[in-house]
């Protein structure tokens, strides 16, 4: 749903991370149908997939695979260069707003080897958010970070949900972060419980 930040909980190996490939049109499905702004994409070809992506979900993982040999900014450049609707001068200056929207105006020209890991994650959100998609699929992104950065970028996560609009789909095992979202789903063997 737009505005709000929905979480799914669930034993390890229920399906959690395979759903949210589905959904993020990463894997196929031997059955059903994903509709996303009025095409069926389940079925659709590569290409279209691929375009649906690109504009209309960002990605957040449990590793931030940001690439180590560029920077801060370069990053969050990347998803633009791919869709190629703005010219480099828009995109740096887009990167360097999300960035500062993370709090890290002054380190945009960093390599993200220099940066911690809070703020390594908090560059893969700033990216996921780089072609403002209407839908952000996260899989664990607070796997990998103490309490306070997990709250850090919960909070942040939050607050793009509620102040930018987009939905928010945040798989994760921490309990007390799941249960201050707006939604809590929760799964077993590969379906929702009613709630
Ligand atoms: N590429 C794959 N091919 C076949 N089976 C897979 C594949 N990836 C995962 N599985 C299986 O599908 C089931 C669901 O896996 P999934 O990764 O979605 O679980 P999960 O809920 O994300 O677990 P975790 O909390 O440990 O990340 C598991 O039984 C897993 O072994
Ligand atoms: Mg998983």
């Amino acid at each position: 749903m737009p505005n709000e930040l929905c979480s799914i909980v669930g034993p390890s190996g229920c399906g959690k991370s395979s759903l949210l490939y589905l959904l993020g049109l990463l894997d196929r499905v031997d059955e059903g149908e994903i509709w996303i702004h009025g095409k069926e994409l389940a079925a659709a070809s590569d290409t279209a997939r691929t375009e649906a992506r690109n504009h209309y979900l960002g990605f957040i993982f449990q590793f931030h695979f940001l690439l180590p040999e560029f920077t801060a900014l370069e990053n969050v450049m990347m998803p633009m260069k791919k869709t190629g609707r703005l010219g480099v001068a828009e995109m740096e200056s887009k990167a360097h707003d999300l960035l500062m929207e993370m709090g890290l105006g002054d380190k945009s020209r960093r390599l993200t080897t220099q940066l911690s890991g809070g703020e390594q994650q908090r560059v893969a959100v700033a990216r996921a958010l780089a072609n403002d998609p209407d839908v952000i699929l996260a899989d664990e992104p607070t796997g990998n970070l103490d309490i306070k950065n997990s709250n850090q970028v919960f909070d942040l996560m939050q607050k793009v949900a509620e102040e930018r609009g987009q939905a928010v789909l945040m798989v994760t095992h921490n309990l007390d972060l799941a249960e201050r979202a707006h939604r809590i789903y929760r799964m077993q063997d590969g379906e929702f419980l009613r709630s």
